[in-house]
């Protein structure tokens, strides 16, 4: 043999090598999120992993970064699209750049509680938001639960809509939330999540809106004075994924990552409420912000003086869509 084919021979040898080991290396399949691991989506991303790995040994590894350590607010759903990221889970709030329908989710008091929540989600129209932004590269894989809103403040009071008037509440990144607070009088501020604490501490802003697991594992609650039991809006996610490298998976993995998907919502959605009461608990416990709860009247006066909003998205989001899950409340 001459030295060029022995050469050639070799660097075959190592190139058909490197390609198996190559196909023998795991999928890294990244789960970046912005909230707690002691959370419901925390601990729907944590049981994904772990199912995940369970039904594809070998085949994939999930990373699973909280706590907005990837990526925030601003840059996941950019991340997404350009592959740095496989599957996030924004909440339902912060779609609005990519479609308007999703934006039924932010009107306040649409849904009783999250039973009827569930039950929208489940139904056709609500597995059609899923597919709503294809075309924008993203898909809805699964909703997650988080649960109801509560408002909270740095003043004494926060039963009634004129106690929040003229105060700064930070929002998140939604323009249902923008006009739900213009409604109330206040002065809404969109902001990324990884940056409420301080400015609540700060005084940039003087209340938020959020549920009592984000309120707890944030510590908003030691920065807050009244939190007001107003459970007038949701919090709930979709995880999404990238269509291409969806679609370009092998179809084991597909069909492996769906079934844990599936099996981690069961699991995240079934969690959320206990976690979100427990830390309500602490909260109360902890006696910092003090937790007031409404009246009938008061609630009444919530809803009448939010109305306005739905009047101003009712063009957008579409009429079947709203009473497709007003009709989920009974
Ligand atoms: C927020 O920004 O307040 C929440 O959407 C954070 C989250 O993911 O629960």
């Amino acid at each position: 043999m001459n030295f060029r084919l022995g050469c050639a021979l070799v660097a075959s040898a190592l190139f058909s090598f490197a390609a198996t080991a190559a196909a023998q290396q795991p999928i890294i399949i990244k789960f970046s999120h912005v909230v707690a691991e002691k959370t419901p989506k925390g601990q729907g991303a944590l049981k994904f992993k772990e199912l995940a790995e369970a039904k594809l040994p070998g085949k994939v590894q999930v990373q699973v970064f909280p706590s907005s350590q990837l990526f925030g607010d601003a840059k996941e759903l950019e991340a997404l699209l350009l592959g740095d990221v496989q599957f996030i889970a924004p909440s339902l709030s912060k779609f609005d750049r990519y479609t308007k329908k999703t934006q039924v989710f932010d009107l306040p008091f649409l849904f009783d509680d999250i039973a009827a929540v569930d039950r929208f989600q489940s139904s056709p129209k609500g597995q059609e938001l899923l597919n709503s932004m294809r075309n924008r590269g993203l898909l809805g894989v699964a909703y997650w639960h988080n649960g109801m809103k509560q408002m909270s403040s740095n003043r004494d009071r926060l039963t009634r809509p004129e106690d929040v008037k003229g105060l700064k509440f930070r929002i998140q990144a939604s323009d249902v939330l923008e006009a739900q607070f213009r409604a109330l009088g206040a002065n809404p501020q969109k902001m990324a999540f990884s940056e409420v604490y301080q400015a609540l501490q700060t005084g940039v802003v003087d209340g938020q809106e959020n549920t009592w697991s984000n309120t707890y594992s944030q510590k908003f609650f030691e920065v807050q004075k009244s939190i007001g039991e107003t459970n007038h809006g949701l919090i709930d996610y979709m995880v999404v994924t990238n269509v291409k490298w969806w679609d370009g998976l092998p179809a084991d993995v597909r069909k492996g990552l769906s079934e844990a998907m599936a099996e981690a919502t069961a699991y995240g959605n079934k969690v959320a409420n206990d976690i979100n009461e427990a830390d309500r608990k602490k909260i109360a416990d902890a006696g910092k912000a003090k937790i007031q709860t409404l009246s009938k009247e008061d609630t009444a006066a919530w809803r009448k003086a939010m109305e306005p909003v739905w009047k101003k998205f009712e063009g957008d989001i579409g009429r079947d869509l709203i009473d497709a899950a007003l009709k989920s409340n009974s």
